[in-house]
């Protein structure tokens, strides 16, 4: 499993400057790394492009050699640092959950979801119960490849520990790879076998 960014250059339409010049990065599913750079400086929009949710950039991005789908079940899942934003708030946890696949019981478990939590609404659970959710989410059994953008931040360390130690469990298990991008250094060193610097690779 190989994701791959070739010379990765990209830049909001209402900026001045590029934001990313010619980034080159290459991921596989045998080394967790950790992704690092100041607030600002670009990691989640080159999470999002990674993940095939920008199209207009230039360079490219491939998954095993292969450019990703531009329609239907996205292979390189992104969790986002604030879940509740990309759940309908209309739908209770278990539609919300649905949606990607159908999780088994011993998985909803291991994730300590409660079954009492699926039939309440996102606005209805804490942020920690939600990024569980939103991370049992992105472990759909099609998924090769899981970019985490600062997914535990919000967390306090004990359940930052328990839905890392969980996820990764899967990873392995699936030989899925994985990117963490962190503020915390601690988190890094802990868990990545390698870390990045952005502004080591970001030309712009
Ligand atoms: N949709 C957008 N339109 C215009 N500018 C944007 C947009 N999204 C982000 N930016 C700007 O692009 C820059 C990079 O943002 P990005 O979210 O990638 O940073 P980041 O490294 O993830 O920061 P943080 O550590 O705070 O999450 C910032 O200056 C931000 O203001
Ligand atoms: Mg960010």
């Amino acid at each position: 499993m190989e994701l791959k960014a070739t010379n990765i250059s990209f830049k909001y339409p209402s900026a001045k400057k590029y934001q990313l010049k010619d980034v080159n990065l290459e991921l596989d599913n045998k080394k967790i790394i950790g992704l690092i750079g100041d607030s600002g400086s670009g990691k989640s929009t080159l999470c999002k492009i990674l993940s095939g949710y920008v199209d207009k950039y230039e360079g490219s991005v491939t998954l095993d050699g292969q450019p990703l789908p531009k329609k239907g079940f996205k292979p390189v899942q992104l969790i986002y640092q604030h879940p509740e934003k990309v759940m309908n708030p209309k739908w209770k946890m278990k539609q919300v959950l649905e949606e990607s696949w159908e999780v088994p019981d011993d998985i909803l478990s291991e994730f300590g979801i409660q079954k009492s939590w699926l039939t309440r609404f996102p606005q209805e659970l804490s942020g920690g119960e939600l990024q569980r959710f939103s991370v049992l989410r992105s472990l759909n059994p099609k998924t090769k490849f899981i970019i985490a953008d600062e997914m535990t931040t919000m967390l306090d360390a004990i359940t930052q520990v328990q839905i890392l130690d969980s996820v990764l469990k899967i990873v392995k298990e699936r030989n899925m790879g994985f990117l963490l991008v962190s503020h915390d250094m601690d988190l890094i060193n802990t868990i990545c076998d390698d870390k990045i610097y952005l502004k080591d690779i970001n030309g712009a």
